[in-house]
């Protein structure tokens, strides 16, 4: 006799472990858990065929509007080599943004490559995804200005807006929450992984490590090409890095693992898969820290072409499995130049002390020869303000002031030491100014999380920029291999010398 569907997922057979994997794998986790059950509460539909299991055609259509295309060069200029030879080259204007010339020929046209280490003139692609003014002090996610998005809208709804370019409708942004939640479950077998790290183990070391593992779940079946699949990597992605990054919280602490919670929103679900007390059900978190924790999320979810966004990039542009891409990205951004800034400030103003150290520790950034900088200040593109550090700075007073906190002195020394450079010739000249981190390192600090996860909170919310960099890539008709030239100044080519002569 013919068993019915509901028999056949009930059936020992199905639970046997591979088959298991192999049903979660095809369908997310969270979908599969809540087939089997019903909760009287949720008046949304409970069986994952709602718009947000959209067809491949719709998403075929999303991913051409979204494709970036390079313009069409109206302007050339002319280049003069030391022999005279004039080479005519184009130039290429964006929607924003100064012109490009396009050299993507000039080693063709005059033999020779451009010279440019850390990028600090290069454009590597094209993108429709985030655009920053660093003269005007200026941040666009899809055209929107970060301190309207900042004033208006929650972490998750932003997510929406950078994976899909436009803002979602309330039924959308329903739907895309259940989908992120649909995939917050990791495989059991993951957490397995937890266990070998060294107690001691950096979290973003262990982020790097379990972040790339998921690459051994989602490969054999995933193929990158089909956009279909490259979004639900996009979700998957979003939704499983806050669980790890707890897990790995709760694993350094010695407490028990927490599982994501369908009533909870994205932000509130890590915070309560972080500091959930197994032995008081009943505890919630702070409404403040909800809202500071979103915002510092929200801030930091893309920034242009950055160093961690770039290694993305580049390590997706091998077609490499784009779990394996952002751990290269997590790994980019751990280093205190880039993500580590926030816990590399934090650890500055417990160093300072107190406010009459403040001018020594200014004499030491403008020393040449003493490696310490005021760590939060100076941009590679900011030049007048950071955008992000504004928002940032008032959240931190309003948490400061809400929580009645002993982090009163701390924010105070920052304030202080912000005042006295500000005022500093060295800081004005270079156009030094407080960047994002300055701030957001004393409200992590207020929200009890740890020091050492402050960049984990800086990976969890740029997963979404990185992702939907990647996916840019991707959605381009040719990707082309990352591949930078070099200025050869080694030995030329010579004899081997053999061994008994050496
Ligand atoms: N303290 C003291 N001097 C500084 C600082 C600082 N924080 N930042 C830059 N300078 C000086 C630097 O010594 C140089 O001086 P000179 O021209 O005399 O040699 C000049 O300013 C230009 O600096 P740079 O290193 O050439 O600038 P950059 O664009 O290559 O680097 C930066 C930008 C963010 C790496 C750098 O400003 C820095 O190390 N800041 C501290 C770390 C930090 O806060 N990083 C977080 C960046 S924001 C988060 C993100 O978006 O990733």
């Amino acid at each position: 006799m013919e068993s019915t569907k509901k028999d056949r997922h009930m059936s020992a057979d199905f639970l046997d472990e591979e088959k298991l994997m192999q049903a979660t794998e095809a369908q997310s986790l969270g979908h599969f858990i809540k087939r089997f059950t019903i909760n009287p509460k949720n008046k949304r539909k409970n069986s994952g065929e709602s718009g947000m299991y959209i067809s491949k055609e719709v998403v075929e259509k999303r991913n051409k509007k979204l494709a970036p295309k390079a313009p069409e060069s109206k302007e050339k200029c002319k280049l003069i080599l030391p022999d005279g030879t004039e080479v005519e080259l184009s130039i290429l204007e964006g929607t924003l943004g100064p012109k490009m010339l396009d050299i993507r020929d000039l080693y063709a046209k005059t033999g020779m490559f451009t010279f440019d280490p850390g990028y600090t003139a290069s454009g590597s692609c094209v993108s429709a995804i985030t655009y920053i003014d660093g003269g005007k002090g200026q941040l666009l996610y899809r055209g929107y200005k970060i301190e309207d998005l900042a004033a208006n809208c929650t972490f998750i709804e932003t997510c929406f807006l950078l994976l899909y370019g436009e803002l979602p409708t309330a039924s959308d942004l329903a739907d895309f929450e259940e989908r992120v939640k649909d995939e917050m479950l990791v495989h059991e077998k993951l957490k397995d992984f937890f266990k070998g790290f060294n107690p001691k183990a950096h979290p973003m070391a262990i982020m790097c490590s379990v972040i790339g593992a998921l690459s051994s779940f989602y490969h054999e079946d995933l193929d990158i090409e089909d956009p279909k699949q490259r979004e639900r990597v996009a979700i998957q992605m979003i939704a499983k890095f806050p669980t790890l990054a707890a897990f790995s919280f709760r694993t350094s602490m010695g407490l028990p693992m927490v599982y994501p919670r369908r009533d909870l929103s994205y932000t509130e679900n890590f915070l309560h898969m972080m500091f959930s007390d197994p032995m008081d059900q009943e505890a919630v978190v702070e409404p403040v820290m909800t809202e500071a924790l979103d915002k510092i999320l929200l801030l930091h979810a893309d920034h242009e072409q950055n160093a961690s966004t770039s290694t993305v990039r580049i390590a997706g542009s091998s077609k490499a499995n784009p779990f394996a891409c952002i751990s290269a990205g997590i790994a980019s951004l751990w280093g205190p130049a880039h993500g580590g800034a926030n816990q590399a400030c934090i650890e500055m103003l417990q160093e300072i002390g107190e406010a009459t150290n403040i001018p020594k520790y200014i004499e030491k950034a403008k020393d040449k020869k003493d490696p310490f900088r005021i760590m939060g200040f100076g941009h590679r593109v900011y030049k007048n303000f950071d955008p992000r550090a504004t928002v940032m700075a008032k959240m931190c007073k309003k948490v400061v002031e809400t929580m009645d906190s002993k982090n009163q002195e701390m924010l105070s020394i920052a304030l202080e030491l912000e005042r006295i450079a500000l005022e500093d010739d060295y800081f004005i000249s270079r156009k030094l100014y407080p960047n994002v981190d300055f701030y957001s390192g004393i409200v992590l600090q207020e929200l009890s999380i740890p020091t050492n996860m402050f960049t984990v909170i800086f990976a969890l919310a740029r997963t979404i920029g990185w992702v939907c960099q990647w996916k840019e890539m991707m959605s381009e008709d040719t990707v082309k291999i990352g591949r930078p030239r070099q200025l050869y100044v080694g030995e030329k080519c010579r004899e081997f010398v053999a061994m008994n002569e050496r």
